[in-house]
């Protein structure tokens, strides 16, 4: 009877009190991470599992972070790692600590660059969003009645992201599809993927291009597209003759959208926290407890807001 007893026991997890899941992230200083953070303590709140959050701003923290998890008895692990090209080297981790593995946001790639698509994944739709973003733009550049040939564009990037590429593109091939010059959009890639290297990186492109009058600026997230606001206002560029659109909707966008006055910050294409920390979370939850393995591959969608409409907007998500 004893023995019966002992092998139900270590056959599987029992119970919600004894699920132990890592949510580790690459920023948690920027607002995104934090929010995905918040939702995902909802989700293990509601369960009544352990959710135990873990900043990794570089490889080896990452490395580190799954044989910390893995010492704790946790089963599972979700990850916005800091750079996708651990891919191979995560899922060994993750392996060697018995961790079930997700990806968010960013998506693992092996040495080839390719996605491991073996690895259940939440991200952006990101061309999709980047053509959101494109359009915007587009839209501004036409209700300003600029000349659209006389416009510049600052590509804020960081091409070694496939995900961060691809929104650029996408709102690139808007712009190209509107009539905008392909010689006016002006590459700054940021060294890391906050505000103030957008800054450094977007004001190397004004002070070279000091004849170009008005500008638009998109980029990663609503951090790089803010540094490209700042530095237009430092080179002394009007707030009327700069269109710049974010991605994100979380609080950097939220305190510029709230200052009395219009910046250059002209809208952000608010995206889901709530799916990227809640439903991962839960859906790991599933995959330990009853071992249903998530999809492999979910795909989320955005939703342009401005400093007119994000309040309606992010009720509409969910993310009041
Ligand atoms: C990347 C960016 C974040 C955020 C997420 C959304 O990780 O660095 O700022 O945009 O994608 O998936």
């Amino acid at each position: 009877m004893a023995g019966a007893m002992s092998v139900l026991v270590v056959s599987a997890v029992a119970a919600a009190a004894d699920v132990k899941i890592g949510f580790v992230v690459k920023q948690p200083e920027e607002p995104w991470f934090q929010d995905e953070w918040k939702f995902a303590d909802i989700a293990a709140k509601e369960k009544g599992f352990t959710l135990v959050k873990i900043a990794a701003e570089d490889g080896e923290k990452a490395l580190s972070a799954l044989d910390n998890l893995g010492a704790q008895g946790a089963q599972g692990v979700i990850i916005c790692t800091p750079d996708v090209k651990l891919g191979p080297g995560l899922v060994a981790r993750a392996n060697a600590n018995q961790l079930k593995l997700m990806t968010v946001d960013d998506r693992l790639v092996n040495s080839k660059g390719k996605p491991l698509e073996n690895v259940p994944h939440m991200g952006i739709s990101a061309t999709k969003i980047g053509e959101t973003v494109g359009q915007a733009i587009v839209d501004q550049i036409k209700a300003r009645g600029w000349n659209m040939k006389e416009v510049g564009a600052i590509r804020v990037s960081y091409d070694q992201l496939p995900t961060a590429k691809d929104r650029v593109e996408g709102a690139i091939s808007v712009l190209k599809q509107n009539g905008f010059l392909a010689q006016n959009i002006f590459d700054a890639p940021q060294s890391k993927t906050d505000t103030e290297a957008a800054l450094n990186a977007a004001t190397v492109v004004l002070n070279k291009n000091p004849g170009i009058k008005k500008w638009v600026a998109f980029g990663l997230n609503d951090e790089a597209v803010l540094g490209a606001v700042r530095a237009t206002e430092v080179a002394g560029l009007k707030a009327t003759d700069v269109v710049a659109v974010g991605i994100g909707g979380s609080d950097a966008a939220m305190n510029e959208f709230k200052k009395p006055s219009a910046t250059g910050f002209y809208g952000s294409v608010i995206i889901s926290p709530k799916r990227h920390g809640y439903e991962t979370t839960i859906n790991m939850y599933n995959w330990v407890i009853a071992n249903k393995e998530p999809e492999k591959l979910i795909l989320t969608s955005g939703k342009l807001a401005t400093r007119d409409t994000y309040k309606d907007v992010r009720k509409e998500l969910g993310l009041q």
